[in-house]
């Protein structure tokens, strides 16, 4: 909280007064801050699990030490780094069932940097069972919050819907990465999205922003995929990430693989984009 303070009035600071200072208050920002991202889109099967895992290894690998946390019932994310979602505890349950519990409680370290909270398949009963209590919806900030100086950046996977748990994440976050599916009628979902988050904005965090929308599997030879970009442009403007991310099998393929994209195919178109998002994120303020 503190830090967030801290971090907002420099920005407004030196924002209002020195133009020319804003490579020095990149590197005071940088040296001062702790990001927590959350990736949602209620739509499933854009890519919200893959950025998680690929932008937090990209990050990992920039030298960040970066938490990923699955709030996915599914446990896709869990699964990618082959820990078994019906067996797996503690996991992020944990967190939504007891007030006092930090993410170190269930972190588990996956690669150098890289760390994961994961999820367990009770996490569906779970936001049942957390429905009536009054900090439903503040469970994993707190949860976060507790263990937020022991990483630079913490990466939420949220499931295709905007229940309880995606709401949760969006609540602990400070930021908001949408991954968007270059298809047609694929910006559809971003509005209902964006209300919950005004209306998070305006009712529980305040300081919750959007990061950016990044299109995903982008196909080079569909006309249609380049309209949709052109289009996303349009409707989004530099909120839009530079890089997009495009179709590849390689990105199916690494998880069923239990490697990240940089472990499996470095070189690989998406393992590059997805490097290319992290320089992006590091850079953004
Ligand atoms: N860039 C890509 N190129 C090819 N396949 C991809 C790419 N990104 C993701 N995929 C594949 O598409 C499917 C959906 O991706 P992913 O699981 O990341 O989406 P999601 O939004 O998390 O889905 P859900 O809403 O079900 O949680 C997965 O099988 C994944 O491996
Ligand atoms: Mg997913």
């Amino acid at each position: 909280m503190v830090l967030k303070g801290l971090r907002l009035l420099i920005i407004r600071y030196f924002k209002k007064r020195v133009k020319s200072f804003d490579l020095l208050l990149r590197l005071i920002y940088t040296a001062i801050m702790r990001r927590v991202i959350v990736v949602a889109n209620q739509k499933g099967g854009v890519g919200k699990t893959t950025t998680v895992i690929n932008l937090g290894a990209s990050l990992a690998s920039l030298g960040n030490r970066v938490a990923l946390v699955d709030l996915d019932s599914q446990g896709a994310l869990t699964a990618s780094f082959g820990l078994d979602p019906y067996k797996i505890n503690p996991s992020t349950t944990h967190l939504l069932l007891n007030n006092n519990l930090s993410l170190a409680h269930i972190i588990k370290r996956a690669r150098t940097r890289l760390h994961i909270a994961p999820a367990n398949s009770e996490l569906l009963s779970a936001e049942y069972r957390i429905l009536k209590q009054p900090n439903r919806t503040e469970k994993m900030r707190g949860a976060i919050e507790r263990s937020k100086n022991e990483f630079d950046f913490v990466l939420i996977d949220t499931p295709p819907n905007l229940g309880l748990l995606t709401v949760n994440g969006l609540v602990a976050a400070d930021e908001l990465l949408i991954p968007v599916k270059t298809e047609y009628l694929a910006m559809r979902g971003v509005r209902p999205l964006l209300e919950s988050v005004w209306l998070i904005r305006e009712r529980i965090n305040p300081g919750l922003k959007l990061l950016g929308v990044l299109p995903t599997m982008f196909n080079n030879n569909s006309v249609n995929a380049s309209t949709v970009v052109k289009e996303m442009k349009k409707v989004f403007k530099n909120k839009m990430f530079h890089t997009v991310i495009p179709i590849d099998e390689a990105a199916a393929v690494a998880p069923a693989a239990r490697q990240t994209l940089i472990d499996y195919k470095p070189n690989s178109p998406v393992a590059r984009a997805y490097m290319r998002l992290a320089e992006e994120v590091s850079n953004a303020y």
